[in-house]
């Protein structure tokens, strides 16, 4: 491996969510960083100098970076990677139909990386892919006659805090067998380390005193980790369902139940949260990624399959325990608010808040939806019979029922004034279990959480 004695130049392949967090921030610490973006439309946005999707503090950490010349958004290959010491791959893993890890993307950045990556420079697997997938692209790199280290360094950034989290990191796995190559990714962590309060300044996001593990691990570890913290907080939502299901029929309290379960600190409570079940673009492909990782090496991961079968049918249990509430729902009128699969985000990926907007319309229900961040996004994949609102007030008119659908703090944080002074509908679904029961049953309203 070459010696630096500059900060190295940095390319990230790929600028959706986890590239373009990972470069403003990277551009923040010192460090040259090109963003490659092959979307036309979205590297538009970001050469404007603001993301194409709504998160936390990134904006004006793109337009900053931008402006001072350390962050420049191209399409051009030549243009980034010939000049790099370090290719971080962040680009899409979606899931082909069969729930397996669809890696063209995956496989084209490291070919076309392959070919223009000085010799010796170090190639970064940001990406969420299946174990094993690290050892093709080594042989992939091996036709090309060069010497180039692999590292394999998943990303564990959450949608909704993706800065804060880059910033204060749990940890930072990196794994290969280039320990050089392995230490010199630490390294760019380790920058980053110095400058992170600045740059949460910048960003105007609160700061944090975490402190970080750096774990160095094998190269198939390293993939599995990652595959493996997102089946293991999965297992515990849909577990949580589960026990949710059972509560609503001997009639106990879910939150009650997970609250005493969680303050066991070998359980611990986060992530036992019943409700619509998990959504987005990581969990529902990287559970049906882990399973087909599974089949190949033909290891039967069943409490997987469990996990997802019970999540799937998450979003029909929430409407059918409405509909044995009410006698009928076809002609009812029935807001509902969140599309984004979660707060803090726009991201509508797999939204349970749309699937359940998208079932009541096949249900003859008429829709009316809103979200403070994910309308445009959504609109793409909702009913075109769903009615989209400017604002949370108008999808409240004349409704019968209210359903929240994404935890977003304007939803769940009301009082219940805010409900009963701007709508007649008395029925609330908390599809999020996120609303305090007692004060709004007290404000005469019907309650129907999942599994209380
Ligand atoms: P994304 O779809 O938002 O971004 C991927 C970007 O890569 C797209 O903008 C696409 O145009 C670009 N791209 C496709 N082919 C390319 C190529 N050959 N060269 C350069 N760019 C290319 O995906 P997202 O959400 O950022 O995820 C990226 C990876 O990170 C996935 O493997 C995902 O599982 C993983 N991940 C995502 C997290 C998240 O919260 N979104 C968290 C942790 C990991």
């Amino acid at each position: 491996m070459t010696e630096l004695t500059t900060l190295p130049t940095i390319t990230v392949l790929g600028a959706g969510y986890v590239g373009l967090t990972t470069a403003a921030l990277l551009a923040h610490s010192g460090y040259m960083v090109y963003a490659v973006e092959p979307n036309e439309e979205r590297l538009q946005v970001i050469q404007s100098g603001v993301s194409f999707f709504y998160e936390d503090g990134l904006d004006v950490l793109i337009k900053t970076a931008i402006d001072n010349g350390t962050l420049i958004a191209t399409s051009s290959y030549q243009a980034s990677i010939p000049k790099s010491h370090i290719v971080f791959s962040s680009v899409g893993t979606p899931d082909n139909p069969d729930g397996s890890s669809n890696l063209t993307y995956v496989f084209a950045a490291a070919t076309e990386a392959a070919k223009l990556m000085p010799e010796g420079a170090i190639y970064v697997q940001k990406s969420t892919v299946p174990v094993g997938t690290g050892t093709r692209i080594k042989q992939l790199f091996a036709q090309e006659n060069k010497q180039i280290p692999y590292v394999s360094n998943p990303e564990f950034l959450r949608e909704g805090t993706a800065v804060f989290d880059t910033l204060y990191f749990d940890r930072v796995v990196a794994g290969g067998d280039d320990f050089g190559a392995v230490q010199a990714v630490t390294g760019v962590y380790k920058q980053l380390e110095l400058h992170r309060d600045d740059i949460a300044d910048i960003a105007t996001i609160k700061k944090s005193r975490q402190v970080g593990h750096y774990i160095s691990t094998n190269l198939n570890s390293a993939e599995l980790i990652k595959v493996t913290s997102n089946a293991f907080l999965a297992l515990k939502i849909s577990f949580a369902n589960s026990i949710a299901k059972l509560s609503d029929v001997v009639g106990a309290d879910v939150v009650e139940v997970m609250d005493a379960v969680g303050a066991d600190k070998r359980i611990g409570r986060a992530f036992l949260n019943a409700g619509r079940g998990y959504g987005g673009g990581c969990f529902p492909k990287d559970i049906s990624g882990l399973i087909a990782s599974g089949k190949e090496y033909g290891v039967d991961l069943a409490i997987m399959k469990a996990a997802q079968d019970v999540n799937n049918t998450m979003p029909t249990y929430v409407i059918d325990k409405l509909s044995k509430k009410l006698d009928n729902l076809s002609g009812k009128k029935i807001a509902v608010l969140g599309l984004a699969f979660k707060a803090g985000t726009s991201d509508t990926r797999r939204s349970p808040g749309i699937s359940i907007a998208n079932s009541l319309v096949s249900l003859g229900v008429n829709v009316q939806a809103f979200d403070p961040k994910a309308n445009e996004e959504a609109s793409h994949n909702l009913d075109p019979a769903v009615i989209i609102t400017s604002s949370i007030e108008e999808a409240l008119i004349n409704i019968d029922v209210i359903i929240i659908a994404t935890d977003w703090p304007e939803f769940i944080k009301q009082d219940p004034s805010f409900y009963t002074n701007r709508t007649t509908s008395r029925v609330i679904v908390d599809a999020v279990n996120k609303l305090d029961k007692h004060s709004y049953v007290s404000a005469g309203l019907q309650y129907i959480g999942v599994g209380r």
